[in-house]
């Protein structure tokens, strides 16, 4: 029996152990990218609307069916994601790596080949792709992986061990060879798609069932009106499938494979497509959003091997890295009695405005800068300004936590909380990772468990996107019950003025979050005069600087329920 509460993960906490019979059976059926993020650099986003929405002909409805037990053998499982990384972490060993992109600076670059990067001045300077047949003595044997605050690109490229190099080109290569068809993919169903395919036991939550198009939605998360949402947006979309690894070119062959699958099926059309990129802080460094911040970095874990290696690379002396499975895992309806899980999905395409976050950060700049008696703004309070704004520095320090010697190999901190920082006078409290992360705010305010607060957690899995002309996150994030978790944060935390501290006490307001906030960006906001120092505080509003482009409320369903559609 699998314990859906504990904290530790579940399966081994090394790689070479083994999961346990019932593990194992829900990892086969249950999808990649749930419990890990597939870590790829390249995605495509392939939106799919079924041709039998719009009749009530029960062939169409078939077809579509069948194309969706199609992709029962397509779609990459938990298992599979487990075990690719795990073969991939054993070639990586025997061919002399450390953690891949950590220790000898390792790096998938475009495509298959490698390069060796100099990161941290470890090789004084790039040293290109084409190592054929060289040796070098590995720094590796830190044991470590990546992932979390080293920006884990990949589920499925992380790896540990020690020893030397050998010739990575040839091994990825003979690699890539016995896995032609590595792709990652997903595959997500909204709950008009179930309906669109005569599906009459939808998963169980109110607001997919919903929708993100629902007005009562719109209005509850201040999103703007559909008609100002991207075109591909506007219809609703019935399935979004996930193509992802870190060859663009792969990616961009699988998306169009399943593209032609899903018109020779006669099924349905690929309405939308959006494209992800992995941008990073430097070249295999931590992965970054637009406004230029180390992302992906705080994520609960799922999996024993990503809690422990938490646990030991950033300490949990304060905060627990560990995710209960009930966190993102759902009963899928449609799937096995005992294996049938899956997650619900919420797809939002966020438009970032650089220029005016930059301009918003030099207001507060300014403002601080100014209180201190000085007519311009330094460096200093510039980067200060940000680190409020976000919560971490855009290394990824915390800006509650003193600045640390750290090389830049070394984890970001996690294993803080806001218990030195009640007044806000380090971090404020509408810092957007204090907002979304409140670390037990909620428990001196209002009295409630540190255990509840928890619950409200997601599973990050976004990624970049830049075209035509404009630069965003394609935000994703898992969760059991999008209710009581991202509208909750969204909702709740991020757009309520008075979260956390405000209007108690005689408090003022605290205002929105000021990266994903909507709705009363002109509520005066507080910011601390000297960080750490008690006393008055600088007030300045700052204006959004991210609008919702479109937005979708998905299922993923378990591989038992695909093979079974037919
Ligand atoms: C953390 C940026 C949207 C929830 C972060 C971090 C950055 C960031 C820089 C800190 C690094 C990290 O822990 O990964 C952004 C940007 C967004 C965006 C630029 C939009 C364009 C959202 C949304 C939500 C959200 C819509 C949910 C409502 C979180 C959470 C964390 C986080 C839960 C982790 C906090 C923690 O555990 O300490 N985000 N974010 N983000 N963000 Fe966002």
């Amino acid at each position: 029996r699998i314990d859906f509460d504990k904290e530790t993960g579940i399966g081994p906490a090394d790689r070479e152990g083994a999961f346990d019979p019932a593990e194992r059976r829900l990892m086969e059926d249950l999808q990649g990218n749930i419990l890990k993020s597939h870590g790829r650099g390249h995605s495509r986003h392939l939106f799919v609307r079924f041709d039998s929405a719009d009749s009530a002909d029960a062939t169409r409805r078939d077809r579509g069916r069948a194309w969706l037990a199609d992709m029962a053998d397509r779609v990459t499982t938990a298992m599979k994601q487990w075990d690719d990384s795990r073969r991939r972490a054993a070639l990586f060993a025997a061919a002399g790596f450390g953690p891949l992109g950590v220790s000898v600076g390792l790096r998938f670059a475009d495509g298959p080949r490698l390069t060796l990067d100099a990161q941290a001045g470890l090789f004084g300077g790039s040293v290109g792709a084409g190592l054929g047949g060289a040796l070098f003595g590995g720094t590796a044997g830190s044991g470590s992986d990546r992932g979390g605050a080293r920006p884990d690109p990949d589920g499925g490229h992380d790896g540990d061990g020690g020893g030397r190099l050998v010739d990575p080109e040839a091994l990825l290569e003979a690699e890539l060879a016995r896995n032609p068809s590595d792709v990652f993919v997903n595959l997500m169903l909204s709950a008009s798609g179930y309906r669109a395919l005569g599906f009459t036991r939808l998963p169980a939550d109110e607001a997919f069932v919903r929708g993100s198009r629902d007005a009562a939605t719109l209005t509850k998360l201040c999103d703007p009106p559909v008609e100002q949402w991207h075109r591909g947006f506007r219809e609703s979309l019935h399935a979004l499938v996930i193509v992802a690894d870190d060859d663009p070119e792969r990616v961009q062959r699988t998306a169009e494979e399943i593209r032609a699958d899903l018109l020779a099926a006669r099924a349905g059309r690929v309405v939308h497509e959006e494209a992800g990129k992995v941008l990073r802080l430097r070249p295999n460094g931590p992965a970054r959003e637009h406004f230029g911040f180390a992302d992906g970095v705080s994520e609960p874990h799922f999996l024993a091997k990503d809690v422990e290696r938490a646990k030991k690379e950033e300490g949990h002396s304060v905060w627990h890295p560990g995710g209960p499975l009930s966190l993102v895992l759902a009963k899928d309806p449609g799937g096995d009695a005992e294996t049938g899980y899956g997650s619900f999905v919420v797809y939002r395409k966020l438009e970032q405005d650089v220029p005016h976050f930059d301009a918003q950060r030099l207001r507060l700049a300014r403002a601080l800068a100014e209180a201190d008696g000085r007519a311009e703004p330094h460096e200093g309070d510039k980067e200060l300004a940000g680190a409020y704004m976000v919560g971490r520095f855009r290394n990824g320090t915390p800006v509650n936590l003193p600045a640390t010697a750290a090389g830049v190999d070394a984890p970001i901190p996690n294993d803080f909380d806001f218990s030195g920082d009640q007044d806000g006078l380090k971090c404020p409290y509408q810092a957007h990772t204090r907002k979304t992360n409140p670390r037990g705010d909620t428990v001196w305010r209002f009295g409630g468990t540190l255990e509840e607060e928890r619950r409200r957690r997601i599973a990050r899995r976004g990624i970049s996107y830049e075209g035509d002309g404009t630069v965003g996150l394609l935000f994703l994030c898992a969760q059991a019950d999008i209710a009581e978790q991202f509208e909750f944060m969204q909702d709740r935390w991020c757009n309520d003025v008075d979260f956390v501290a405000g209007g108690v006490d005689g408090k003022p307001s605290t205002g929105q979050d000021p990266v994903v906030g909507v709705g009363s960006a002109q509520t005066p906001t507080h910011w601390p005069r000297k960080h750490g120092v008690a006393g008055e505080k600088v007030t300045v509003s700052l204006a959004e600087s991210v609008t919702l482009r479109g937005a979708e409320y998905f299922f993923v369903p378990s591989r038992s329920f695909l093979r079974g559609a037919r």
